[in-house]
C-alpha cells in the first residue's frame, strides 16, 4: 500500500458501478425511517462482499462488519467504522435528468444517494485489500435511517451498532456543492450546529381592537419578544461564538379589530459550542419572562433539544487530512473552512467516538451544478462518488496501519 494511487486506481475502477448504485437510489428515494428498498441494496452489495451484515437496526438501518486480518498490526486490532445516512426529503424532483427521481413529492436533494454509494465503494475497496491479507483492523460500515429526522443516528449507537467489536474511530462524509469537485474539506473542531427547537406562548387578555387599555395585546407583546430575542445573539454571547436564532412560526389573532388574546411562534435555535448551547435555554426564558411581564402577559418556552454540534477530533481530522492528500493533492484539501450552521445526527458518533465529517467537494459551476443542497434541482457531480470512496478507505486504513501512540 505504498503507493499513494493505489487506493484511487481502485477507486476509478468501481466508478461506473458507484455511478450505477447512486442512480439507482436516486430514483427510487426514501423518507426517513422508510429506507426499505435502499437498505436492502445496502445488504445486498455488502454481502457480494463477503462482509458480516446485520439489517433491521432501529428499522431500516444497515451495519457491514468486514473483519482484519490478524496478525497483520501485531498488536491489538483497532476498528474503524464509516457512516452513512441513507433518507431522501419530501421535495419534487425539478431536475430535468434521465436518473431525476421516479416518486412523487420525494427526492435525494441532499446527496444522501451519494452517500450510500461512496461507502459502498469504500466497503468494495477495503474488501479488496482484505482479500489480500493486508488489512489491519476491523471495518464496520454503518447505514442509518432518517438523518433528515427524527434522526437515526442515536437510536443505531443505542441498539450498540458502536460496540462488539468497539469502535476506535468514525468517519462520515457529506456531498458538498459549494465545494468543486475534486477538493475536500477536514476541519478541526466544531464543523457543523446544534439544531435545537424553540416554541414560544404568549397569553395575553382578549378584547376590542378599539380598547387596547383594556386588553393586554399578544401580538404587540410577541412583536418585541421578536426583536429583544436578537439582543441574545447580539448583548449575551461572546462575538467569537456564533449562534443563530431564527422564528420561524408566528400564530395569532382571529380578525382585524379583534385584540389577540395569545401567539404561537416556533424557531430554531443553533450554536456551535456545546457550552453555549446549555446556557442559551436559561438567558431565553429570562428575557422573555421580563418582557412578557413587564407588559402584562404571561409566557410558555419550551426548549425541544436537536441534534448536538458535529465536532471533528483534531488528530483525526489531521489524519484524514494526509489521507486525502494522498489521494488528490495536497492542494486540494481544505482545512480552514467557515463551520456551518446546518446540523447532522453524525454529531452523536462523534461525541461517543473520536472521528471527522469530511466535506466532499461535488459542484461544478460549467456543467450547471450550482444548486445547494434540498433545492428541487440539486445534483452533485457523480466524480465525488469514487473520490469519497478512495479517501474514506485510505483513511480508515491509515488510521488502522498507524501506530496507536498518538491516535486515540
Ligand atoms: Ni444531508
Amino acid at each position: 500500500m505504498s503507493s499513494q494511487c493505489v487506493l484511487l486506481e481502485n477507486a476509478r475502477r468501481i466508478e461506473p458501478r458507484l455511478i450505477e448504485i447512486r442512480r439507482a437510489i436516486h430514483m427510487n428515494p426514501e423518507l426517513g425511517g422508510m429506507e426499505f428498498k435502499t437498505s436492502r441494496l445496502v445488504a445486498q452489495v455488502l454481502r457480494e462482499l463477503g462482509i458480516e451484515v446485520v439489517e433491521n437496526i432501529a428499522g431500516t438501518g444497515v451495519l457491514g462488519l468486514l473483519k482484519g486480518a490478524a496478525g497483520v498490526a501485531g498488536s491489538r486490532m483497532r476498528t474503524v467504522a464509516i457512516r452513512a445516512d441513507m433518507d431522501a426529503l419530501p421535495i419534487q424532483d425539478k431536475k430535468d435528468v434521465p436518473y431525476r427521481s421516479r416518486v412523487p413529492g420525494v427526492m435525494h436533494a441532499c446527496g444522501h444517494d451519494g452517500h450510500v454509494a461512496m461507502v459502498l465503494g469504500a466497503a468494495m475497496i477495503l474488501a479488496g485489500v482484505r482479500g489480500e491479507n493486508k488489512l489491519p483492523g476491523n471495518v464496520k460500515f454503518i447505514f442509518q435511517p432518517a438523518e433528515e429526522g427524527p434522526g437515526g443516528a442515536k437510536p443505531m449507537i443505542e441498539a450498540g451498532v458502536l460496540e462488539n467489536p468497539g469502535v476506535d474511530m468514525i468517519l462520515g462524509a457529506h456531498i458538498w456543492p459549494e465545494i468543486p469537485v475534486g477538493r475536500v474539506a477536514i476541519k478541526s473542531g466544531a464543523a457543523l450546529a446544534s439544531t435545537d427547537e424553540i416554541r414560544i406562548v404568549i397569553k395575553g387578555e382578549g378584547g376590542h381592537g378599539a380598547a387596547p387599555h383594556r386588553a393586554v395585546d399578544a401580538i404587540v407583546v410577541a412583536a418585541q419578544v421578536i426583536n429583544a430575542l436578537q439582543t441574545i445573539v447580539s448583548r449575551e454571547v461572546s462575538p467569537t461564538s456564533p449562534v443563530v436564532l431564527t422564528i420561524g412560526t408566528i400564530q395569532g389573532g382571529y380578525r382585524h379589530n379583534v385584540i389577540a388574546d395569545e401567539v404561537t411562534m416556533t424557531g430554531t435555535l443553533r450554536t456551535l459550542n456545546p457550552v453555549v448551547r446549555m446556557e442559551l435555554p436559561g438567558k431565553i426564558d429570562r428575557l422573555l419572562r421580563g418582557i412578557a411581564g413587564g407588559m402584562g402577559a404571561s409566557v410558555e418556552f419550551t426548549h425541544i433539544p436537536g441534534y448536538p454540534p458535529t465536532v471533528n477530533d483534531s488528530r483525526i481530522a489531521e489524519l484524514a487530512s494526509r489521507s486525502a492528500a494522498k489521494v488528490i493533492g495536497g492542494a486540494n484539501v481544505i482545512r480552514e473552512i467557515e463551520p456551518s450552521l446546518g446540523g447532522e445526527d453524525f454529531s452523536y458518533f462523534l461525541e461517543r467516538v473520536p472521528g471527522a465529517f469530511i466535506m466532499v467537494g461535488a459542484g461544478n459551476p460549467e456543467a450547471g451544478i450550482t444548486f445547494p443542497s434540498h433545492h428541487p434541482r440539486f445534483d452533485f457531480d457523480e466524480r465525488a462518488l469514487a473520490t469519497g470512496a478512495a479517501i474514506l478507505s485510505q483513511a480508515a486504513f491509515d488510521y488502522l496501519s498507524e501506530s496507536s501512540d498518538f491516535l486515540p
